[in-house]
């Protein structure tokens, strides 16, 4: 059995609007609403915790009701970083009865079902699997002075996205061994990796693009649009 937990609690930043990224309405329909539609689509996920920020909850229960997914999701308050929100969403019923966990963040609607049953076969047969594709600028590494430490060799580097697929044991040790020593990352496979468990790399998607900055919105729009062409 697998679950899926969808961390949705952040407050965008980056992006810089009033209400949170993953609440906009996209062509209509909101980001979150969107990546959930995704979700509850696939047949082997039998359940979804969506972790939300405690000043959206009673907003997110409202619009779970009103696109129907009143029952099919649990929601969880989130926390200060995007590691505590999944923490949280790990401590529920749901995951404690699962073999599989799939961590998708909100704010990437257009994960193609394809990637999910990739990712979920690789950690089936690995135990952790993630997706990315190589970068297509160069990357370097700097020194705090602002110069190049060094030029690294591109045709190892892999920009990660989530879907993330991890056997739920692993995940659960992953997030006690973190807790226990203070360790902080920002995807959940680093966690993993901290353990000392090898994590699969399967190909990403181009298209799941993550909203992060202003203009990634216009392209979000285009992809949308797209699709609704179809
Ligand atoms: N997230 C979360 N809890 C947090 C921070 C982030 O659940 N405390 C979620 C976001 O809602 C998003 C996903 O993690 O779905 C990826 O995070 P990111 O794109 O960084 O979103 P924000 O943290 O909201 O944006 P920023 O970093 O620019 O503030
Ligand atoms: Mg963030």
């Amino acid at each position: 059995m697998v679950v899926a937990l969808v961390p949705a609690a952040g407050h965008g930043e980056r992006f810089g609007s009033t209400t949170p990224k993953q609440f906009l309405p996209l062509n209509g329909v909101p980001v979150l609403i969107r990546t959930l539609q995704r979700l509850c689509q696939l047949p082997d996920i039998a359940a979804v915790v969506v972790a939300v920020p405690a000043a959206w909850l009673e907003f997110s229960r409202q619009l779970c009701q009103q696109y129907g997914f009143g029952s099919t999701v649990r929601l969880v308050i989130g926390g200060e970083e995007r590691q505590d929100s999944v923490a949280r969403a790990l401590q529920t019923e749901e995951v404690s009865e699962a073999e599989f966990v799939v961590i998708h963040d909100a704010v990437r609607p257009f994960a193609p079902a394809e990637l999910f049953q990739r990712v979920l076969q690789a950690a089936r047969q690995h135990g952790a699997a993630v997706p990315g594709l190589p970068p297509t600028e160069t990357v370097k590494e700097t020194t705090p002075e602002g110069f190049v430490r060094q030029t690294l060799p591109r045709e190892r580097l892999r920009l990660i996205q989530t879907p993330q697929a991890f056997r739920r044991e692993l995940l659960q040790r992953a997030y006690d061994a973190a807790l226990q020593h203070h360790l902080r990352a920002t995807d959940d496979a680093a966690l993993v990796e901290a353990l000392g468990h090898p994590v699969a790399i399967i190909e990403g998607v181009p298209e799941n693009l993550k909203i992060t900055h202003p203009l990634d919105w216009a392209l979000a729009e285009l992809l949308a649009h797209i699709e609704e062409q179809r």
